[in-house]
C-alpha cells in the first residue's frame, strides 16, 4: 500500500521520487510492490483455516510474471481466461492441476492447449454455456485427452456493484442459467471424454459485503448437494471472486472474511470435504500498484475559473475512470504531506482526445511536477491501450525494498511503424 513521509510518495520502501531521478526511467509508469501482493495472497489463505481451498488468482487483474510468480509464491494458482494467459501461468511456475480456465468464447486451439498442459490438463476447463459442452468434448476426442469440466452456474443474484462488472444477474451473458441446467447435466452426461470435477460461480466485481458473494455462494451448494444425491462427484466448489477494496471510499468486507465466510458455509454442509476454491483478481493486487504520471500543464480558464492539471497518462493508460466512473485518489509523487481536503481541486486529465479521459477532481496545494494514482495495481495495465498513438506504460516491479525488474515501454516507434505496415 501506498504510504507517504518526508520523502514522498513511497511503495515497498522505495520512495517514487527516486526511481525517476536519473532519467533512465520515464512516467507514465506503473509501480508494483510484490512482497505486498505475496503477503496478500498469504493474509487471504489464512481466512480458509484448516479446510482445503485454492486461491485461483484472476490473472486478468495483473498479468505481469512477476506478480504472477510473487503471488504464486504466495500459494495462488490461477484462473484464466485465455490461452494466453494460461501460458503466462504456466510459464510463471503454477501447476495445471492450480488452474481454472473461464470464458465465454474459447477457441478450440485454447481448448487444446488447456487440455494438452501437464499429464492430465488443468484443474478445470469451466464451461459457461451448454453449447460449450458439446465444443470441449469434441477437442477432447479429438485430442484422445479427457477433458476436466465445471459448470459456471449463473446464479441469479445481483449485485450492488458497477453494472459493467456484475455478472451473476439473469441477462448476464456468463455462465449458465439455472433454467439450462437440466440440459448441460444430460449433455454431459453424454459426452464420453469429459469429467465433471466442480461446480462455479462468480457474481461480480468490487463486492464491498460478503451477503451478496454468499447469496450466490448458497445457490451453487445446494445445486452441488442436488447433483451428488443424483450421483456427481465433483472435487471442489468455486464460489468466484470479486472481494472488493477500498479506494477511499471504504470498503467495509475484507478479503480474507469472504474466505472465512464461504468456508463456514461450506463446513456447515453435507460436501463439507469438498476443495473450497476461489477467484479473487483486485484484491490480491490493486492496493499494491500506483501509476506515476508527470505533469504536462496547469490549465486554466476564466470562465467559471476551472483548472485543469493535464497529466502524462490517459486513458489509455487506466480506463477504469472513463469505463466504470471509477474513483482513484491522485496526489503529488513528491512533497511529504498528502495536499489537505480543502485544498484548491484541479480537474486531473489525460492527454487523450476523449471527454472521459478525465481521472476526475482531487486537491492540490500547488501545482506538482509529478503525480501518482492509487490503488492502479489491478486493471490497469492490463486494461491498457496504445489510443492516439501513444504507448504503452513502463511497468517497475519492487521487491526488497529494491528494484527488482523494469519491463520498459515499448516506445511510441514501434506504434509508427506497424501504422506504416512496416512491422
Ligand atoms: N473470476 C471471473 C470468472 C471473473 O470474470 C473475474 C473478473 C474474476 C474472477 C476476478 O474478479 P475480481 O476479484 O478481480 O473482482 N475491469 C474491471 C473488473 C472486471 C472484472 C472481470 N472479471 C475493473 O477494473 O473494475
Amino acid at each position: 500500500m501506498l504510504t507517504r513521509d518526508d520523502r514522498g510518495a513511497v511503495l515497498g520502501g522505495v520512495p517514487l521520487g527516486d526511481l525517476f531521478r536519473d532519467g533512465s526511467l520515464s512516467t507514465p509508469a506503473y509501480v508494483y510492490d510484490l512482497d505486498a501482493m505475496e503477503a496478500e495472497a498469504r493474509a487471504l489463505a489464512e481466512g480458509f483455516g484448516a479446510r482445503p481451498h485454492l486461491v485461483a488468482y484472476a490473472v486478468k487483474a495483473n498479468s505481469a510474471g512477476a506478480v504472477v510468480r510473487a503471488l504464486a509464491r504466495g500459494g495462488a494458482g490461477a484462473e484464466v481466461v485465455s490461452g494466453a494467459e494460461l501460458a503466462v501461468a504456466l510459464g510463471c511456475g503454477i501447476a495445471p492441476e492450480r488452474i481454472l480456465y473461464s470464458g465465454v468464447g474459447k477457441l478450440a486451439g485454447e481448448i487444446d492447449r488447456a487440455l494438452g498442459a501437464g499429464p492430465s490438463g488443468i484443474l478445470a476447463i469451466q464451461m459457461e454455456s451448454v453449447e460449450e459442452i458439446a465444443r470441449i468434448e469434441a477437442r477432447a476426442a479429438a485430442l484422445g485427452r479427457r477433458a476436466r469440466v465445471s459448470i459456471r452456474v449463473n446464479p441469479g443474484v445481483e449485485t450492488d456493484t458497477h453494472a459493467h462488472v456484475s455478472t451473476g444477474h439473469d441477462e448476464a451473458k456468463f455462465g449458465v442459467a439455472r433454467a439450462d441446467l437440466p440440459a448441460a447435466w444430460e449433455a454431459i452426461a453424454g459426452a464420453p471424454h469429459l469429467d465433471l470435477v466442480g461446480l462455479s460461480a462468480h457474481v461480480g466485481s468490487q463486492l464491498t459485503r460478503t451477503d451478496e458473494y454468499l447469496a450466490a455462494a448458497e445457490v451453487v451448494l445446494a445445486l452441488a448437494v442436488e447433483r451428488h444425491a443424483a450421483g456427481a462427484r465433483f472435487e471442489f466448489i468455486d464460489f468466484g471472486g470479486g472481494f472488493g477494496i477500498d479506494y477511499g471510499a471504504g470498503c467495509a468486507a475484507r478479503p480474507a472474511d469472504f474466505a472465512r465466510a464461504g468456508s463456514a458455509l461450506l463446513d456447515a454442509s453435507p460436501l463439507a470435504s469438498l476443495r473450497l476454491v476461489v477467484e479473487p483478481g483486485r484484491s490480491l493486487v490493486a492496493a499494491h500498484g500506483a501509476l506515476c504520471a508527470s505533469v504536462i500543464s496547469d490549465k486554466r480558464s476564466r470562465e467559471g475559473d476551472r483548472r485543469w492539471l493535464v497529466i502524462d497518462a490517459g486513458m489509455n493508460d487506466l480506463i477504469r475512470p472513463a469505463l466504470y466512473a471509477a474513483r482513484h485518489r491522485i496526489e503529488p509523487l513528491d512533497g511529504a504531506g498528502a495536499p489537505r481536503a480543502d485544498a484548491p481541486g484541479y480537474r486531473v486529465v489525460g492527454p487523450v482526445c476523449e471527454s472521459s479521459d478525465d481521472f476526475g477532481e482531487h486537491p492540490f496545494e500547488a501545482v506538482p511536477e509529478r503525480v501518482v494514482i492509487r490503488d492502479a495495481g489491478a486493471y490497469g495495465f492490463t486494461m491498457a491501450s496504445e489510443y492516439n498513438g501513444r504507448a504503452l506504460p513502463s511497468e517497475v516491479f519492487l521487491r526488497g525494498g529494491r528494484v527488482e525488474v523494469v519491463q520498459s515501454s515499448p516506445g511510441v516507434d514501434v506504434w509508427i511503424a506497424r501504422r506504416l505496415g512496416g512491422v
